[in-house]
């Protein structure tokens, strides 16, 4: 693919935010005169937070707020997403599941060039599936993520669903110390194991906050896990609360259970009933709180049955029958003690024998796999080490059929996928998207260190 460097340097002195959009669910940060063009006007941009008590923390920001300001877009349209660059460095964007036209996928050199400080880049595209997405540079992942550039994207139903409520809870840990000060995002002994992971656990950029939930009803949770490397151990005990979505995904209602493994890059949507008025629960990580929920006394009538089954998406069903299987390994290949260059990316995993090297702009150019758009295919993923890797896809949307290691109760589609330790899974999808596509572990350290593949539908 060659690029032409549309982007253009803007005027963007004086940027301010302008105010609420109707209803509040919408709102734009920029030029009124500008709202013809996009719906948002993105601003990625440094700002001191204070993640520490009483200290300063310089994150990078979209819209003002990290985790990034919620963006929202209705099943079917168009979202015009206008990203300035405000930067000291070059960025993209990456809209993390949504099947999407290549040229509006974020990765840079693959499906565009890096938007320089300074520059701002139009992102248009339809979104064809409503559920809980999210956005995240493609650039040096490991520092642009942790230092704070993640943010929800929700796709709302065509038409209204049974919930009257709903929150975003967006989990991330941040790699600070004590004195709010970035720590490494990435060390090498922690990237070839489970990942660097941050010390400050946060949901929507607070440390154990309270969530106030209206009390008797039932509450619509997102919860989206937008951490550089952690899988989060999900519980809320003593809750009664039914997953209705995976990854983007309805799936058929089912209950929580006791705890379910959120990847990195993964989402899981419940429906929460709200207990009475005062009382409290806490969503969990394994034993650990991330946020306590409140319930506070509400005005509307009490919620009566469980809302139905979200409406599936218009995701093609493989044709199992005439799929073809490719094999993919997830290995650790690295030598942890290997005397590097100065300045050369360690290279720890490998997929079927290759690592990818994040410095090298031609690795896009040599895909893993090559898919002949149309057709259907099994992919067996295979992970040969004691790591768990979240497994990605971009572009497409693939459906996981069976595991050696777990019981797989219903096919469900998703766009990552927990590949456990020594766990081989299968999952199938259609190539019904042309073009050059990601396909990595989520853990950023990883991806960054070698586990990162090109994958063409032509
Ligand atoms: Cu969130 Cu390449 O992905
Ligand atoms: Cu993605
Ligand atoms: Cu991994």
């Amino acid at each position: 693919m060659s690029f032409t460097r549309r982007q253009i340097l803007a005027g963007l002195a004086g940027l301010t935010v302008v105010g609420l959009g109707a209803g509040g669910a919408r709102y734009w940060l920029g030029r009124p005169g500008d709202t013809a063009s996009h719906d948002y006007e993105l601003i990625a941009a440094p700002l001191d937070v204070e993640l520490m008590p009483g200290h300063a923390t310089r994150v990078w920001a979209y819209g003002g707020q990290a985790p990034g300001l919620e963006l929202r877009a209705r099943q079917g349209e168009l979202l015009r997403v206008r990203f300035v660059n405000r930067l000291p460095e070059p960025s993209t964007i990456h809209w993390h599941g949504i099947r999407l036209p290549l040229e509006m996928d974020g990765v840079p050199y693959v499906s565009q060039l890096p938007v320089l400080p300074g520059e701002y880049f139009d992102y248009v595209f339809r979104v064809p599936d409503a559920g809980s997405f999210w956005y995240h540079p493609h650039t040096a992942s490991g520092a642009q993520l942790g230092r704070g550039l993640v943010g929800p994207l929700i796709v709302e139903e065509r038409e209204p669903t049974g919930f009257r409520h709903e929150r975003t809870l967006s989990l991330k840990s941040w790699h600070v110390d004590g004195a709010g000060a970035f720590t490494d995002f990435s060390v090498p002994r922690e990237a070839a194991r489970g990942g660097t992971p941050g010390r400050l656990s946060t949901v929507n950029g607070v440390h154990a906050p309270s969530v106030e939930l209206p009390a008797g009803q039932i509450v619509r949770l997102r919860i989206l896990n937008l951490d550089n490397t952690l899988t989060y151990r999900l519980n809320l005990p003593g809750a009664e609360a039914r997953i209705y979505a995976l990854d983007g995904n309805p799936v058929t209602p089912r209950p929580l259970g006791r705890d379910y493994w959120l990847g990195p890059g993964m989402r899981i949507e419940l429906a929460l009933r709200v207990p009475e008025a005062g009382a409290e629960l806490a969503l969990r990580n394994g034993p650990l709180r991330l946020a306590t929920l409140k319930s506070v006394a509400s005005q509307d009538a009490l919620a009566g049955d469980w809302p139905p089954a979200l409406p599936a998406n218009p995701v093609a069903e493989p044709d199992l029958a005439a799929a073809e299987t490719l094999r993919f390994n997830f290995e650790w290949a690295g030598v942890v003690s290997a005397n590097l260059a100065q300045g050369a990316a360690h290279s720890f995993w490998q997929i079927n024998g290759q690592a990818w090297d994040i410095d090298d702009k031609s690795c896009a150019e040599r895909p893993i796999a090559t898919l002949r758009q149309g057709r259907s295919y099994v992919f067996e993923l295979r992970n040969v080490s004691q790591y768990q890797h979240p497994i990605h896809l971009h572009g497409m949307t693939f459906k996981v059929l069976a595991s050696n290691r777990r019981r797989i109760e219903a096919p469900w589609f998703t766009d990552t996928y927990l590949l456990g330790k020594n766990e081989t899974a299968k999952i199938a999808l259609v190539a019904d998207n042309p073009g050059m596509w990601m396909f990595h572990c989520h853990v950023v350290d990883h991806m960054e260190t070698g586990l990162m593949a090109a994958i063409a539908v032509v």
